[in-house]
């Protein structure tokens, strides 16, 4: 079902008007980095993608950057959480989008113990997934990460933060919950994002958060903040790519708008495909090989050749 863009709130955050640098025909790091919508530049738009169809049809849309996100495990890949993706999953599927050679920045997700043992590991595991084909890589957690983001940055290895809900963490919050709706936490985000900010991170990915607490940590960082389920105050937005195309169903967060319908546009293709086998309809003489009339005759298939 098509959006009906019209009817979208403008947020207080849009952008004044300023000249923001020209888009590039790849995108980069460094301008992704000076997208404040504050200073200008429009929010920018991340959306997941695993494989190469998925990161061609992002590319077409004329998304900034697409992120390999560990959702693979949930949306992709069966599993109930992100925690049984490997650091090998991760790069075969980053590996796949690269090979889409997409104009958008193409951001690989390090899984769950790929960067919790020690900064060696850190490196070594990012080092995959950017010979994989990524530009750059995402880690969730906050000050405590900050050891891992300096080694990532001495290893010339470019790093968005991922603070709020972060799903690695389901474990320790207790499920998939809204964080720093308290005060004392909300102020304890800020921190984190500054922390990130300042240990070279040059974008924050913002999850399940407040709107309110989003503005702060806007308004906080000089580095631009990507928002999912953390409102339209943020720098940009990331959406799933099977959530926002309606390929997954089962699970309908507050924070998803679905912008297709595909889960039931691909169930009633393949029902119908179904029914034309079972009826016979499918394939026609159109749709088959045929041998020349010659061939036929020698066979002696009178009345079988195309
Ligand atoms: O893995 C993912 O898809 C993510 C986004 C939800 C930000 O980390």
């Amino acid at each position: 079902m098509a959006h009906q863009q019209a009817a979208l709130p403008v947020p207080t955050n849009a952008p004044t008007g300023l000249s923001a640098p020209a888009r590039p025909r790849r995108i980069t790091v460094p301008w992704v980095r000076a997208r404040k919508v504050r200073d200008g530049g429009e929010p920018l738009v991340m959306v997941t993608a695993y494989d190469a169809p998925g990161a061609r049809i992002a590319d077409d849309a004329g998304v900034d950057m697409i992120l390999v996100g560990d959702s693979l495990a949930m949306v992709v890949l069966g599993y109930d959480d992100t925690l049984s993706v490997t650091i090998d999953d991760m790069a075969h599927h980053t590996a796949a989008v690269a090979r889409a050679k997409p104009s958008a920045l193409v951001v690989g997700d390090l899984p769950w113990m790929s960067y919790h043992v020690s900064t060696e590991d850190t490196v070594r595991n990012a080092a995959q997934l950017i010979r994989a084909g990524a530009q750059c890589v995402k880690l969730e957690g906050g000050t405590k990460r900050v050891p891992m983001i300096d080694s990532l940055v001495d290893a010339e290895i470019p790093v968005i933060g991922h603070l709020g809900l972060t799903p690695q963490s389901m474990h320790a919050m207790g499920g998939f919950r809204v964080q720093a709706k308290q005060s004392e936490a909300a102020l304890a985000l800020v921190s984190d994002a500054k922390a990130l900010s300042h240990a070279g991170c040059f974008a924050i990915v913002l999850e399940g958060v407040p709107d309110e607490v989003a503005r702060m940590v806007t308004d906080a960082v000089d580095v631009p903040t990507i928002g999912i389920g953390a409102g339209p105050g943020c720098d940009g937005q990331v959406l799933v790519y099977h959530d926002l195309l309606g390929i997954e169903d089962r699970l309908a967060p507050k924070f998803v708008r679905r912008y297709a319908d595909l889960k039931t546009a691909a169930v009633d293709a393949v029902a119908a495909y179904a029914a034309d086998v079972r009826s016979g309809a499918f394939p026609a003489a159109a749709e088959s090989y045929h041998l020349g009339a010659e061939v036929a005759e020698t066979l002696g298939l009178y009345g079988h050749a195309g």
